[in-house]
């Protein structure tokens, strides 16, 4: 066993030493083997992104906040509902939410210099046990097991391990624990990914080229696409609902701020009927929910669909003109609507009833 297990590190670190991906988050190679590490502040950015998006979208989020906050203490100086914005597009907005919360908290209470230990990043807002053991050894060189979705397809392969996910997660942490050495740790980590993003791949590996296929016992039964096994899905309900896209004379669109917390908390919406993952809201151009002086005079659009983690929604699209309406919301004129802190869904909904919105396109 011992041998096996040395043999993993060595042959995946001197593969990750030809073939490492080049990303602006990370140390390459040649430079982290002299025991340089990337900025934290970077790390933590780039793994809070990765968790949500690709690696080639991540690469134009990760860019665009530096380029607006180039430091953690910048980052904690913006405004809640800035960084919002230019989160939106990525989804899960509580992770933004989460973001600017570490960054306060970072400042206050660690004078602007993320702690280095897996156990104290562990105590941040938004860092759960894949974060904080990504940044405690990718930033900071810690031995401890990093298991992110394209490390459990490896390590099921390797292993051959029919338990299924997410119950072997636990096996895979195991191993990922016994095989990360204490040199290069974070290196091993993201020779992992990149392992399982090029050549690991779902549906086709190109284990002839794979450093370890020597060493797996699924390529050895032929196997290999077998893993990793996933427990049946449970089927996702569709919610329905209705969105209305109110525009003045002037092209301004009426808008409103959900709740802070729960699904897309604190971001931008048109209005919409109470739909929740757990109901339908009403549908229809009498459910309009915002009290009005006059007759409205409606237009159905193409209805939009949109999946969530655990549903999917289907929104009716009505779109009206008025010059005056009341209650919680604002007038969100044309120029300002790319720049408004709309999630995808809401950007679906104006672009079905304004098809020349101003919106942008997403990074
Ligand atoms: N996915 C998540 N984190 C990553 C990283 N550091 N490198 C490559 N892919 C990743």
């Amino acid at each position: 066993m011992a041998t096996f297990m040395s043999s993993v590190s060595s042959l995946l670190l001197s593969w990750y030493d030809r073939h490492a991906r080049a990303l602006p988050w990370r140390m390459p190679p040649a430079e982290s083997k002299q025991g340089k590490f990337k900025e934290p502040y970077h790390v933590w950015l780039s793994e809070v992104m990765l968790q949500q998006t690709t690696v080639a979208a991540a690469k134009a989020y990760f860019e665009k906040f530096l380029t607006l906050w180039p430091t953690l203490s910048d980052l904690a100086a913006a405004s809640q509902d800035d960084v919002m914005k230019a989160w939106a597009g990525l989804g899960y907005y509580s992770r933004a939410r989460n973001l600017k919360a570490c960054a306060d908290m970072v400042v206050a209470e660690y004078g602007g210099s993320f702690p280095t230990t897996k156990s104290e990043l562990l105590k941040l807002p938004g860092i759960g046990d894949y974060t904080a053991s990504a940044i405690a050894a990718i930033a900071f060189g810690e031995r401890t097991a990093v298991v992110d979705g394209n490390i459990e397809r490896v390590v099921t392969r390797l292993t051959a391990d029919a338990t299924a996910l997410p119950a072997a997660k636990e096996n895979c942490r195991t191993f990922m624990d016994q095989e990360t050495p204490s040199n290069r740790p974070g290196d091993f980590a993201q020779a992992m990914m990149d392992l399982g993003a090029t050549i690991c791949t779902p549906k086709s590996p190109a284990c002839v080229l794979c450093p370890l296929t020597g060493l797996c016992a699924a390529r050895k039964a032929g196997t290999q696409t077998e893993f990793p096994v996933k427990a049946p899905k449970k089927a996702k309900p569709t919610r329905k609902g209705a969105a209305y896209v109110v525009v003045s004379k002037d092209q301004s669109v009426w808008v409103r701020r959900r709740k802070s917390s729960g699904l897309l908390g604190g971001m931008t919406e048109v209005p919409t009927t109470q739909w929740t993952s757990r109901k339908d809201g009403d549908t229809g151009a009498d459910a309009f929910p915002v009290a009005t002086q006059s007759e409205m005079d409606w237009t159905k659009h193409t209805s939009i669909t949109h999946t969530f983690t655990h549903f999917h929604l289907e929104l009716e699209v009505w779109s009206a003109r008025a010059d005056e309406l009341e209650g919680d919301g604002w007038w969100c004129s044309a120029s300002d609507l790319p720049h408004e802190a709309f999630p995808s869904l809401m950007r679906k909904v104006i672009e079905s009833a304004l098809p020349r919105a101003l919106l942008p396109a997403r990074s």
